[in-house]
């Protein structure tokens, strides 16, 4: 059962004292469902059993959320914060296990400021990723940001986690082009890059959001993108040799000039090959008729737009049939399908037939989609070590499995997707097997509170070095300096490092 409220009337009381009145929603208030659902994602975390928090805090000001965490923290309550709530667990407003807990929603704090001469923006968490390639595009159309492909994606969690994405071949991820952050730590105190030192700023460059303070801006490198981009999308099927193309795409989607990057999709009996070019149709022509002719890629093919509408083309465009650009800016979210995610890293290419057996995995009962994004470019060139996203050099691709679902039949597509988990086992890495901390996954492992006030590292190990590899050790050590009460915890924050008895 929930703990008893009771015990948090002190944080309550509080918070009335120090947040105006119209920025707190208790349990009591009318409008409190309506503001916890407003990102909710998945809803399979909205249901009448969910451990929802003791009340929402919609901060305007940097010092409402210095005030909730020190009332947290006088009061023993522990805090979770979100940004666009799309933590595939649910972890930014739920929690796994009965806790009271307060929820700051920085919905509120979502200001995107372009500087044009020094190709920087400061960017509010609580931002959508659509938001911000708004702002900057329409600034100047040849400026860009490397990030997700999901507009409604909150800038606080992405950012906190990596920010995987089409321009990620070409220019990193998302935390690669941080150059300052301002975070509010466990003591309440707001501190930018220079105050909070270059450990934390590293750690909350990738290690996860959650763990190590409450991010409330961050300040980004812009970069170059041409006034037209060329994007196509085909799809093949088996009899149209899907699975001879997916097998040499392995090799030649990390190889392509960073310029270009090719996802592909897996659902039914089909690949979808969807690409991005930084450059001009004809090139585009020209280049895929040397590395992957396979495809069969003509100028009937090509797409020209700017990046902006290249950003808005994959999900909206499913609905609209034109990347409209202002559909970047809703902040509608829908409760209507159920998700469970999980993810890979994929280091030597998997044999043409192995890729027979993986196929048929999709005429199952229960069946999803699953998502490949090449690695390479870039991303092989950064060090595994320069942030906490350790899947660099060596890396072909990272799988995105999604099983989806609508009402009560998640049963099968999350068997499914278990079993298919497994099987891939064979062809993924392994020692330990690697996963993105954006594609949370409870599954591989959840901190185990030992007491009140601390996890074990123990137990944080089994799933963190599935997220950070060798950069856990780190990512623990920065906790323990930082957060040594473990106060910003949830059930996979880096818990402190602490001798293993
Ligand atoms: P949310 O608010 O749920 O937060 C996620 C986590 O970060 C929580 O633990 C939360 O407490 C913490 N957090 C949030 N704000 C914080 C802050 N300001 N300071 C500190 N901690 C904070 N990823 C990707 O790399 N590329 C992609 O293309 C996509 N595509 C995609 C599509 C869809 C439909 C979904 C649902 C998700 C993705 N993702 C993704 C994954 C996404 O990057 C990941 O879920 C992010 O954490 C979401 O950030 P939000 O702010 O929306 O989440």
């Amino acid at each position: 059962s929930v703990p008893s409220l009771a015990s948090s009337d002190g944080f309550l009381q509080c918070i009335r004292e120090k947040i105006p009145s119209e920025l707190v929603y208790t349990q009591c208030n009318t409008n409190f469902t309506a503001v916890l659902a407003s990102s909710v994602r998945n809803p399979k975390f909205f249901t009448n059993t969910t451990v929802r928090p003791l009340c929402v805090v919609t901060p305007t000001h940097a010092s409402h959320v210095q005030a909730a965490v020190l009332c947290g923290r006088w009061q023993g309550v522990r805090l979770r914060v979100r940004s666009g709530g799309h933590d595939y667990e649910g972890l930014s407003y739920r929690s796994a296990r009965p806790e009271v807990f307060g929820l700051l929603d920085l919905g509120n704090l979502r200001a995107v400021t372009v500087n044009r001469w020094e190709y920087t923006a400061w960017v509010d968490s609580g931002a959508t990723i659509g938001e911000l390639y708004y702002a900057i595009a329409k600034n100047n159309p040849e400026v860009a940001f490397p990030a997700g492909e999901c507009p409604t994606i909150g800038v606080g969690g992405h950012f906190s986690g990596g920010g995987v994405g089409m321009m990620m071949r070409k220019y990193g991820l998302s935390i690669d082009n941080i150059l300052d952050a301002k975070l509010v730590n466990a003591n309440g105190e707001l501190l930018d890059r220079a105050g909070m030192g270059e450990d934390l700023f590293w750690a909350i460059r990738g290690g996860g959001g959650g763990s190590f303070g409450i991010v409330l801006s961050w300040k980004v490198h812009l970069v170059q993108v041409p006034p037209m981009v060329t994007v196509f999308s085909i799809a093949k099927t088996l009899e149209q040799g899907a699975i001879d193309i997916l097998t040499k795409w392995q090799d030649v989607g990390p190889s392509l000039p960073g310029d270009l990057t090719i996802t592909v999709m897996l659902s039914g009996q089909q690949a979808a090959f969807r690409a991005m070019y930084l450059g001009t149709c004809n090139s585009l022509v020209a280049t895929m008729g040397e590395q992957l002719p396979e495809l069969n890629m003509t100028s009937a093919d090509c797409q020209p737009m700017t990046w902006l509408q290249s950003t808005a083309l994959s999900f909206i465009t499913f609905t609209n049939n034109r990347p409209l650009e202002e559909a970047l800016l809703s902040r509608t979210t829908s409760l209507s399908t159920f998700t469970k995610v999980k993810s890979d890293y994929v280091t030597r290419a998997i044999p043409k037939a192995a890729w027979k057996d993986i196929f048929s995995w999709f005429t199952m009962n229960g069946a999803g989609l699953i998502v490949l994004e090449p690695h390479g470019g870039l991303m092989a060139a950064i060090p595994a070590a320069a942030t906490p996203y350790p899947h660099r050099s060596g890396v072909l691709y990272i799988i995105q499995y999604i099983a989806f679902w609508q009402g009560d039949g998640g049963t099968a597509a999350t068997t499914w997707l278990a079993s298919f988990y497994d099987f891939m086992g064979h062809y993924v890495s392994s020692n330990p097997r690697q996963a993105y901390v954006n594609f949370r996954d409870l599954d591989i492992g959840q901190n185990v509170a030992a007491d009140d006030v601390s996890t074990t590292s123990r137990s944080g190990k089994v799933w963190g070095e599935r997220y950070f590899m060798s950069n856990y050790q780190r990512l623990a050590a920065v906790k323990a300096a930082v957060d040594p009460m473990d106060y910003f915890r949830n059930e996979q924050s880096i818990p402190p490092l602490r001798p293993i008895p």
